[in-house]
């Protein structure tokens, strides 16, 4: 079996989160995008995430009320939006396709960022040097390179059920996230057929968009 939940994260020196969201009295809008290699689970965390809003199932994916049950979903072409509320946050999620013939179409959707949820199917040990490749590409994109403080990058490593799933702490390694990452970062093991983990990354990744100032 895959490594029980963990995280690793950021220890630099990024204000710290308040006590109380600012998005807890009034609705809010957040986009984040959803970045990450084909067959990741980019998907299947937006149609959990989105089966778990209190709103019907996602359009892309069909997901049953139960988060124990597999999500069923399809590959992604090209760019696949989703928005949604979750409690008083309106959502906007941008599903980027790891395929690469579609990147070309990542650089509009970056500057609107708030934060980015960067999914790694973490039993792939053979593509974890061309996830961190990807994970490159987005850092040396130009509406990210210069938002160091201001973007923080919730990492997944998805498929901790299965045998084989490197934990987070590995895949930190792995993707040469450490100390010197300059983006606000946490790194959390996910499951997103059951959906755990998910909702401490997106809770981090919340108070993070709602600390800094790129959100109104
Ligand atoms: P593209 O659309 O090709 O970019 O893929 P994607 O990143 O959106 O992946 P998707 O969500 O389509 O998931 C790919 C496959 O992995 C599907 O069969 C999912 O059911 C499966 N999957 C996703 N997350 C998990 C997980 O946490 N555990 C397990 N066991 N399977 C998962």
């Amino acid at each position: 079996m895959g490594g029980g939940a963990s995280t690793a994260a950021s220890t630099n020196g990024t204000k710290p989160a308040p006590k109380r969201s600012m998005f807890a009295t009034k609705r809010e809008d957040c986009q984040i995008l959803v970045v990450g290699l084909d067959n990741s689970g980019k998907s299947s965390v937006i149609a959990w995430l989105k089966s778990t809003s209190g709103k019907g199932p996602s359009n892309k994916a069909s997901a049953t009320a139960s988060t124990s049950a597999p999500l069923e979903v399809v590959p992604t072409v090209g760019l696949q939006l989703e928005e949604f509320s979750r409690g008083s946050v309106n959502f906007k999620f941008i599903d980027m396709s790891g395929q690469s013939r579609y990147r070309e179409l990542w650089g509009s959707y970056f500057r609107e960022a708030q934060g980015v949820l960067f999914v790694v199917d973490a039993t792939d040990r053979l593509r974890m040097a061309v996830a961190k490749d990807e994970l490159r590409l987005v850092l040396n994109h130009e509406q990210v390179a210069h938002r160091l403080n201001s973007l923080p990058f919730a990492f997944l490593a998805n498929k901790m059920d299965l045998d084989g799933a490197v934990d987070s702490i590995e895949l930190a390694v792995l993707l040469g996230v450490d100390e010197a990452f300059q983006h606000p970062w946490l790194m959390v093991s996910t499951c997103a057929t059951t959906g755990e983990g998910i909702e401490q990354a997106m809770s981090w990744l919340t108070e993070k968009i709602s600390a800094s100032t790129s959100c109104p």
